[in-house]
């Protein structure tokens, strides 16, 4: 039973995958086109398996499944359905079409608490730079500011969210309710631990933190030919020597992260020297204070090296995201549940930002890893091996056991 809901879980989500705005690759923004494509597919499953569904005016995918009593205690499953450009079919889609899964083997079962199903519309930040729109409105921390922010075509989220056919001004009624149990998100580890080991799953004690900010380096373009070298103040060549400093820091300091992913060189043409140069910087450590003091370093940085370019540069912050440690709780839950899958227990950080640490803020959370062949995610070859989609399936039906069980003898 448990393999053949599996094969059904990574056939659904590579269906998914094929829901994107480019054609030949993998890319779901926040409430783009495609993501109707994934609502109706999610959703038309989601209401076989008894869930009543609806999408909440932050445009996430919700689906309560009853409880034995109506106004039982409520456990959250979820995660995001947004993608990074040229994604791979399991980052966050996979936690998803795994919570509808447990629920479908329920078959129809009632526990003494409702499971709420959520697919998050928005966590990696991709469409207007700051991540967790969706789980941050689930959670009542959205700061409704955000709502103004414009993506490349100047399109606010308040703007998308009212072309996807929702109401902005009623975003904060996707809060989720005071009854919470807690919160359970199953995802893909996006890097190397589990396979390095060998072990098929891992729970999650801690999510470090990050740091996402944009600096811009300013200088002044002119001709690419007629211009002397001495005579120059080029943007870029002042962003390309604070990079290397970047990633310097990061390899001497344990612990520490940084990555320079984007940059964007105006006016752009190849015979232009560049008057400006946009560089996105994401920092992340387990220690709020080193990833702090990494990023004063950067900011300091680039600033010496632009005053001796006789270049300005400024920096804009879009996160500043604390670590967050995962509930002791859930944590045991999760544990016992997997020794009664007779799945050895592997205790792992996360690198990667993920939307339970948003929801830790109003409930307690946990995370269940699953292997990543190759540690490679955020890339069309992500994927996950269906033996270890079958041994997270078995241990998540093994936590709502042991949470029912819990719950009848408190
Ligand atoms: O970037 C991250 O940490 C996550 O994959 N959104
Ligand atoms: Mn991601
Ligand atoms: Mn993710």
């Amino acid at each position: 039973m448990l393999a053949a809901k599996a094969r059904e879980v990574m056939a659904c989500c590579r269906l998914l995958a094929g829901f994107s705005e480019e054609s030949g690759r993998t890319t779901r923004t926040f409430l783009s086109a495609p993501m109707r494509d994934v609502h109706a597919h999610l959703g038309s499953w989601m209401e076989r398996c008894g869930l009543s569904v609806h999408v909440d005016n932050a445009g996430n995918l919700r689906g309560v499944y009853p409880a034995s009593a109506s106004d039982g205690p409520r456990l959250f499953i979820g995660s995001h359905l947004d993608t990074v450009i040229d994604a791979g079919a399991f980052d966050g889609v996979l936690g998803v079409v795994m919570a509808v899964a447990l629920v479908d083997l329920l078959e129809r079962r009632s526990l003494p608490f409702l499971i709420e199903v959520v697919g998050f519309s928005e966590e990696e930040g991709v469409r207007f730079g700051v991540p967790f729109i969706g789980s941050r409105a689930l959670a009542g921390t959205l700061d409704v500011d955000l709502l103004n922010r414009v993506d490349t075509r100047g399109r606010s989220v308040e703007d998308a969210i009212r072309d996807y056919g929702l109401d902005p001004s009623c975003v904060v009624n996707a809060r989720a309710g005071n009854h919470a149990l807690g919160y359970l998100e199953f995802h893909i580890e996006q890097g190397p631990v589990l396979d390095d080991i060998a072990a098929p799953l891992g729970v999650v004690r801690a999510i470090v933190g990050q740091s996402r900010l944009t600096a811009t380096f300013a200088g002044s373009a002119n001709h690419a030919g007629t211009t002397p070298m001495h005579a120059r103040r080029d943007a870029v060549a002042g962003a390309a020597e604070w990079i290397t400093a970047v990633e310097a820091l990061a390899r001497s300091t344990p612990g520490l992260v940084a990555t320079v992913g984007r940059i964007l060189a105006r006016p752009g043409s190849t015979n232009v020297i560049a008057g400006v140069c946009d560089t996105s910087l994401d920092v992340r450590h387990a220690s709020d204070e080193a990833r702090r003091i990494a990023v004063a370093t950067l900011h300091h940085t680039a600033q010496q090296i632009a005053s001796r370019r006789q270049l300005r540069v400024e920096f804009e912050t879009h996160l500043d995201q604390p670590a967050v440690v995962m509930s002791p709780t859930l944590v045991s839950t999760l544990e016992r549940a997997l020794t009664t899958q007779g799945v050895p227990i592997h205790r792992i950080d996360s690198g990667a930002g993920h939307d339970a640490m948003i929801m830790a803020a109003c409930m307690p959370a946990a995370m269940l890893f699953l292997r990543s062949p190759g540690g490679i995610s955020h890339h069309p070859d992500e994927t996950v091996l269906e033996d270890d989609v079958a041994a997270a399936l078995g241990t998540g039906l093994a936590f709502l056991d042991d949470l029912a069980r819990s719950l009848s003898h408190a």
